[in-house]
């Protein structure tokens, strides 16, 4: 959790004095490198496309033209941001950052690649982070000379927006990078939990049956997409219904994450894909991006109007709650985070109405026993076991 005893200092420098490396000026790269200019770092921003990067340096020009509009800074507080931040296709650039975070695409190979050159061109002290949402930063660090100077740092989308950010030290990862990483990232005004390095984290770990639940309804044919987010968002008070979530986010990328997930947890069929899901992705039915989702966002066309029932409604988001709190319990079983840092990751990372322990024990832990046991009695899969923990939650309640 984010702490009010931030030092002001890492290593007898004061924090804004690090100067901050981000590889990638994809969306995620740049929104990461608008908020340590805006939190006063010197900056480079690195891409080896060109395009990208006057791409992400028009822009940053452009938000920060809104932010002027909007009176939230003046025009000669624009200016400095923007004068912190180099704009480079070369990683040699990197020499003089005392923390470089990575944000290239997702795939190992060309990630380990791309950390052992860095680590050619950095100081000794440097700290080499990753934004990776899916994978192993145990890997990442092992393409490294000094793997203890590697860390995840996972930012939510968009990043200067979204409060949560995932600290994740991979089993090398040394103590003194562990909390300089966070003390920074504190000192930006973010929230941090910290994460184990296992797949996706604390937050794409927990929130996997908002989508795979909802999706499973779907497919049983209990409700259709407008009754499941009315459900979710009028009886559950969540922001967004998941289908209008996964419209959002883009069916390729969820389902992606959903199928990464599940390879990683060894085929658990508790984080199963969905054919549904997969079928909208290979229609190009990837949500809002393509103007088609599971529902279809065409100028004029009439939206599907829920079943606002409310017996069956309460039915849907019970289903759900009760597998995103067992998801939950059987992460803290883990030790994947502390209880606190769960309950902050889902509310701050994914705007979540409440913790999802803290909520378990308002609905009556042993309440969410009894449905989850009658679940996996009615279905006998092993999707819906309930977690040891919750079990021995429910045993020693008074
Ligand atoms: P993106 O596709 O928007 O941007 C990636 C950028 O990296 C591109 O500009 C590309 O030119 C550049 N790039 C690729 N290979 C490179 C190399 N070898 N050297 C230098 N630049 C290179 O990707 P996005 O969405 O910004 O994601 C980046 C990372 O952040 C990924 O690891 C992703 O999993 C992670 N992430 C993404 C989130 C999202 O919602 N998009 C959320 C949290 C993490």
């Amino acid at each position: 959790m984010s702490t009010n005893q931030q030092p002001l200092t890492i290593n007898n420098q004061p924090l804004t004095n690090f100067k901050i490396g981000v590889l990638g000026a994809g969306s995620m790269g740049s929104g990461i490198v608008q908020i340590a200019a805006t939190q006063k770092h010197q900056t480079v921003l690195v891409d080896l496309n060109e395009d990208a990067l006057n791409k992400a340096a028009a822009n940053l020009k452009n938000i920060l033209a809104r932010m002027v509009e909007k009176e939230k800074i003046d025009q000669a507080t624009a200016d400095v941001i923007l004068g912190r931040i180099t704009f480079s296709k070369n990683i040699s650039d990197f020499q003089e950052c005392d923390m470089v975070i990575e944000a290239i695409i997702e795939n190992l190979e060309v990630k380990k690649k791309v950390f052992a050159e860095m680590e050619s061109v950095v100081s000794p002290d440097c700290i080499l982070a990753s934004n990776t949402s899916s994978l192993s930063i145990a890997s990442i660090a092992a393409a490294c000379k000094k793997p203890e100077r590697v860390i995840g740092i996972h930012f939510f989308n968009p990043a200067p927006l979204m409060p949560l950010v995932e600290i994740i030290p991979a089993v090398q990862t040394s103590e003194e990078t562990k909390n300089t990483s966070r003390a920074l990232i504190d000192s930006w005004g973010k929230v941090t939990v910290l994460a184990k390095d296992t797949p996706g984290f604390i937050v794409n770990r927990v929130a996997r049956p908002f989508y795979g639940e909802a999706l499973k309804i779907y497919e049983e044919g209990v409700a259709d997409f407008a009754t499941i987010d009315w459900a979710m968002t009028e009886i559950g008070g969540f922001k967004m219904g998941p289908f209008t979530l996964m419209d959002y986010i883009g069916n390729d990328i969820n389902y992606t994450v959903t199928e990464t997930v599940f390879a990683a947890f060894y085929y658990d069929p508790r984080y199963k894909p969905s054919f549904t899901q997969k079928r909208h992705a290979e229609a190009g039915w990837l949500g809002r991006k393509t103007g088609r989702g599971y529902y279809n966002y065409a100028e004029g066309v009439e939206q599907p109007q829920p079943k606002k029932d409310e017996k069956l409604g309460k039915e849907i988001c019970d289903r759900i709650l009760v597998m995103l709190m067992n998801e939950a319990i059987d992460a803290l079983f883990l030790n994947i985070a502390s209880r606190e840092d769960i309950d902050l990751a889902m509310t701050k990372g994914v705007n979540y109405p409440k913790g999802l322990l803290a909520w378990a024990e308002e609905m009556g832990l042993a309440n969410v026993l009894a449905k989850l046991e009658h679940l996996f009695a009615e279905y006998g899969e092993d999707r819906y076991r309930p977690s040891v923990l919750l079990r021995r939650m429910v045993k020693s309640l008074p």
